[in-house]
């Protein structure tokens, strides 16, 4: 680019600014933006799909359906008109108690005495009204690179900037973390999704977590740990949370990978000051369904957890394990060997956004991932196997490859 139109642009950017801050068109500023994870859902709405890696779902043979038919019809037996109430901020004490008391042990999850649990609206809910509560304008928050686009798209649209930090088989690179702390970078907090990465199906190891918790302590950094993928996965390293001394990991947790992201329940532990705050922003959209609340408490009570985790995890390796062999086969050395969760990555030599319609017309779905990357991008798509059947996956990644290929 050259020098004038160089200037001219920094003149019409300034213009524009004083425009948008005279009118109170500020709003216009936010980043409004559609998830690469929406606009293939979008497109590809009302054509028929064969091979669907895009979807962030569970797989359907292994939503309790039967249970909360049963479940349903005993919450409404038990609790009548109050399950359709308006739900009180914070979440309903049943569900609250539940979790406590039948869940967290299974997880390896814990709650100290200085902590509480609040309910919310799947992780995603979580995020949003924290970054709601820590993200001031023009702060610096860490995440991994690549990351989980939409958990970080709360993050952004209030105003932080971020600096992604890179992820490798024993998860974020904590020793570049350190590296940029010491010559001084002063984020607001670390979000980051340790055990069964969305997008790379990387797990951090206990090392690793060790040096990031030693670092937090060392420069008062907050942890933002997202972990819905920890109940479907075989003996995952122990949640940040668990090896955490000093209080200063929130942690996320999440029934949509366990039960069904339909019911829209996730949960937040932290002390009892942040806890009281992500309560009193709930009054601004008045959370999650009482009835929904009433159903997973009672699906707890139950003790059909333990079967369900263990069926997953199973379920999920023996995808993977499908999944890696096509994946050797077709894309030998281009992809991120997932050792659990729902996803990984494969890297292509062509833009893969421009591929998308291509592959809607092959009755394929994937995410294109390269915006996945907060810094650094590299062309890759993101691959799911929580949805597609296992039958279906071997041939998908052929099909795949000869989208890339031709
Ligand atoms: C890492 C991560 N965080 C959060 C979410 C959102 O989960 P929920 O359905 O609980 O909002 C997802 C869903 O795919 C995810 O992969």
């Amino acid at each position: 680019m050259s020098l004038d139109i160089f200037i001219i642009l920094c003149y019409m950017s300034s213009i524009l600014n004083n425009v948008l801050k005279t009118y109170s068109w500020g709003y216009l500023m936010k980043i409004f933006e559609w998830s690469p994870i929406e606009y293939v859902s979008m497109i590809s709405r009302d054509r028929e799909v064969e091979y669907n890696f895009a979807s962030g779902s569970p797989d359907p043979s292994l939503i309790p359906v039967k249970e909360f038919e049963k479940i349903f019809q005993e919450v409404i037996e038990e609790y009548g008109y109050r399950a359709f109430l308006y739900p009180g901020a914070g979440g309903s004490s049943e569900l609250v108690r539940n979790i406590d008391k039948y869940y967290l042990d299974k997880i390896g999850v814990s709650l100290r005495s200085d902590e509480e649990i609040v309910i919310v609206s799947g992780a995603q809910h979580g995020i949003k009204i924290l970054s709601q509560i820590l993200v001031e304008k023009g702060d610096i928050v860490i995440v991994e690179n690549p990351t989980f686009w939409e958990g970080v798209y709360p993050i952004r649209f209030h105003g932080a900037s971020l600096r992604g930090v890179s992820i490798d088989e024993e998860g974020l690179d904590t020793y570049y973390l350190e590296k940029i702390l010491r010559e001084g970078l002063k984020p607001r907090f670390i979000y980051l999704n340790p055990t069964c990465h969305n997008p790379t199906g990387y797990v951090m190891s206990i090392d690793r977590r060790r040096h990031l918790l030693e670092i937090a302590e060392r420069y008062d950094l907050f942890v933002v740990e997202d972990d819905p993928y920890r109940p479907v996965s075989k003996d995952p390293p122990p949640s940040l949370k668990s090896m955490d001394r000093s209080g200063r990991v929130i942690y996320i947790g999440s029934m949509s990978k366990i039960f069904a992201p339909g019911l829209r329940i996730g949960f937040v532990i932290t002390n009892k000051d942040l806890a009281e705050k992500i309560k009193i922003l709930e009054q601004h959209d008045f959370s999650t369904s009482t009835f929904l609340q009433l159903a997973m408490s009672k699906a707890l009570e139950k003790n059909i957890t333990e079967a369900l985790m263990k069926r997953c995890s199973e379920h999920y390796d023996m995808k993977r394990k499908i999944l890696l062999e096509a994946l050797e086969r077709y894309f030998p050395g281009r992809y991120t060997r997932p050792v659990c969760g729902f996803f990984n990555l494969i890297y292509v030599d062509k833009d893969p956004e421009r591929y998308v319609e291509k592959a809607i017309e092959r009755r394929l779905l994937y995410v294109p991932a390269t915006r996945f990357f907060v810094e650094n991008p590299v062309y890759s798509i993101r691959i799911g196997i929580g949805l597609i059947s296992s039958e279906k996956i071997f041939d998908g990644i052929k099909v795949l490859r000869e989208i890339f290929e031709e």
